[in-house]
């Protein structure tokens, strides 16, 4: 498992309403905002805001059974949704994961996620209160 972890990739925030989210980033703080993709997969449409050292994804729910519906309703103003890392190496992440007694979500097989990478889930419990992402990066 050593070396298998690298950097933070993002920090994902769910909001209400991406367009107001967009704005506000834009035009309040300055920042460059990618234009909205929509992941119907997922259940969510992305935009991700450029810092130097990682970025910012703001998710709006996408659908009728958004993942990230559930999570508005109880924070209605928005909040922090989940941290992703990035790994050298996924499905060997998720068999060690699992082996360590981590659930993984959904079925166990990455999807693809916004940047075109292999990316899945870690149970919230089994990491302390936080959504936890994994995308494969090379
Ligand atoms: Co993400």
């Amino acid at each position: 498992m050593s070396n298998m972890l690298g950097r933070v990739n993002h920090i994902a925030l769910a909001v209400p309403d991406l367009a107001v989210a967009v704005e506000r980033y834009r035009t309040g703080l300055g920042a460059t905002v990618s234009v909205p993709q929509a992941l119907p997969e997922h259940g969510v449409t992305v935009v991700f805001v450029q810092f130097d050292n990682t970025k910012i994804e703001l998710l709006e729910p996408l659908g009728k059974t958004s993942p990230i519906a559930s999570f508005l309703a109880k924070n209605p103003d928005g909040g922090m949704h989940h941290i992703c890392y990035e790994v050298t190496d996924i499905l060997a992440a998720r068999d060690h994961l699992r082996a360590a007694g981590a659930r993984v979500l959904g079925d166990g097989n990455p999807k693809t996620g916004a940047h075109g990478n292999p990316v899945l889930f870690l149970h919230p419990k089994d990491f302390f209160g936080t959504l936890i992402e994994l995308e494969e990066v090379k």
